[in-house]
């Protein structure tokens, strides 16, 4: 299985997403500042493997504590939060794992410094195994919307390499194929980061399942082509009106299925629907260097001086997802009703 992140006694052991496919390499961030720099620059990315990478962050930053007393040691605890809160906006996940060591810190301050720091360590490692068995469970309920055998398109990467392990979108992908689905996967390669090329290719090659790399501009072809039986991606953030937040291009992705009568799924977890925002315009979305836009491995593709710009997500509005998949069941329209039954008890603070 892919080790994406995990914990060790010297830190948090990354395989470094920016070096894949060609490069294989584990690093390993020894503080919460690295953890925080890890994020930032995509060491790590996918906002389930976000979220846990940001608890596994704060423990680190809290067990290397030199505090003495709980009251020190809440004050580092909330700048290490300040930290790791600001690396990127728009995966609830990051916001969504802050509240729940927040909550978690809130709850042991009774306790000596030193089994907070513990029980601390204890939380983020039981958000890894649950994000792996929410990705299993997803994998079941969204199998069963898939085709028996053929095309199945996907954008940007939402599989094991963003998450604990095992993915959402690839997930469902993983558990249909299981079942003895015959799925070919088409996975955009997703410009101008190539998660899709990069990642989706490399993580479904090491699977053994079928995936042909299209260009982005390619999909459309495909799918009036009759290549595309069905679409599945992650999110980043879901509004309770199922509004969704994805990598840039989704949006495109989504409005080419409805003209062409095929069915767009999103595969997400539970933490990354946000109930305090009411629709997708208020989801904050992410901008990124341009550089990832006017070079291509280093190579400078545009005339220098013009314009660019890089939004690192878009939204796709309710109305063109067929289902959203969770590890609770799958959510249907009106979302509204649906995702809330869904997330239950669980409220969510908007960032
Ligand atoms: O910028 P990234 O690579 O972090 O964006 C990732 C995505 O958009 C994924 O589709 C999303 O986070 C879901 S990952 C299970």
């Amino acid at each position: 299985m892919i080790q994406t992140l995990e914990w060790t006694d010297s830190g948090v052991r990354f395989v470094d997403q920016t070096k894949l496919p060609t490069e294989e390499i584990y690093v390993t961030s020894k503080t919460y500042q690295q953890v925080a720099d890890a994020i930032r620059t995509m060491i790590v990315r996918g906002a389930p493997a976000i979220g846990v990478a940001a608890a596994m962050g704060i423990a680190l930053g809290v067990r290397d504590s030199k505090a003495e007393t709980v009251a020190e040691l809440e004050k580092e605890f909330n700048d290490i939060c300040e930290v790791i809160g600001q690396t990127r906006p728009t995966a609830v996940n990051l916001f969504w794992a802050i509240q729940r060591m927040r909550e978690k810190f809130e709850r042991l301050r009774v306790r000596p410094v030193s089994q907070i720091k513990q029980e601390l360590t204890e939380e983020a490692k039981r958000m890894h195994a649950e994000d792996i068995a929410a990705n299993q469970a997803m994998g079941n309920h969204g199998a069963t919307l898939m085709p028996s055998a053929g095309g199945v398109l996907t954008h940007c990467n939402a599989g094991a390499l963003a998450t604990a392990g095992y993915g959402t979108a690839l997930g469902v992908i993983r558990a249909a194929v299981a079942q003895g689905k015959k799925i070919h996967v088409y996975a955009d390669e997703t410009r101008p980061f190539l998660q899709g090329a990069r990642l989706t290719a490399w993580e479904l090659m090491k699977d053994g399942i079928p995936t042909t790399v299209i260009s982005d501009n390619m999909a459309g072809a495909m799918m009036r082509q009759g290549k595309i039986g069905a679409i599945v991606v992650g999110a980043d953030r879901i509004a309770a009106n199922g509004d969704v937040a994805n990598k840039i291009g989704t949006y495109t992705v989504a409005v080419l299925a409805k003209e062409n009568n095929i069915p767009f799924y999103v595969a997400a977890p539970i933490s990354t629907v946000d109930l305090a925002c009411p629709d997708g315009s208020k989801i904050p979305i992410e901008q990124r260097n341009t550089r990832e836009v006017s070079h291509i491995a280093g190579k400078q593709m545009v005339p220098d001086g013009v314009s660019i710009e890089n939004p690192a997500f878009d939204v796709t509005p309710a109305k063109y997802v067929s289902a959203i998949v969770t590890e609770r069941g799958i959510a249907l329209a009106p979302y509204e009703e649906s995702l809330r039954s869904l997330a239950g008890a669980d409220v969510q603070v908007q960032v």
